[in-house]
């Protein structure tokens, strides 16, 4: 109904960039460089990600 699309083992996150957002562990390395990326580079892994 809202076009939200339900990600990760308990839905909670509502499209990819969210999904990489609420990763930590081993992928915390990973979810920081996402988070000091430039826009360019997010819209990118987005498209990166969509197209998997
Ligand atoms: C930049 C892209 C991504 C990278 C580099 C990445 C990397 C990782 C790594 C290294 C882990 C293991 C973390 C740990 O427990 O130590 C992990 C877990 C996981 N990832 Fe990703 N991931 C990416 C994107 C995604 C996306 C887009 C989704 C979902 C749509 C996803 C779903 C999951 C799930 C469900 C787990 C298991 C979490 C858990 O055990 O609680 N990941 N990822």
């Amino acid at each position: 109904v809202s076009g939200h699309t339900f990600l990760l083992h308990d839905g909670r996150a509502r499209n990819l960039l969210e999904a990489v957002l609420w990763h930590g562990g081993e992928a915390q390395p990973a979810r920081d460089a996402v988070v000091a990326a430039t826009p360019d580079e997010r819209a990118a892994l987005i498209r990166f990600l969509e197209s998997l």
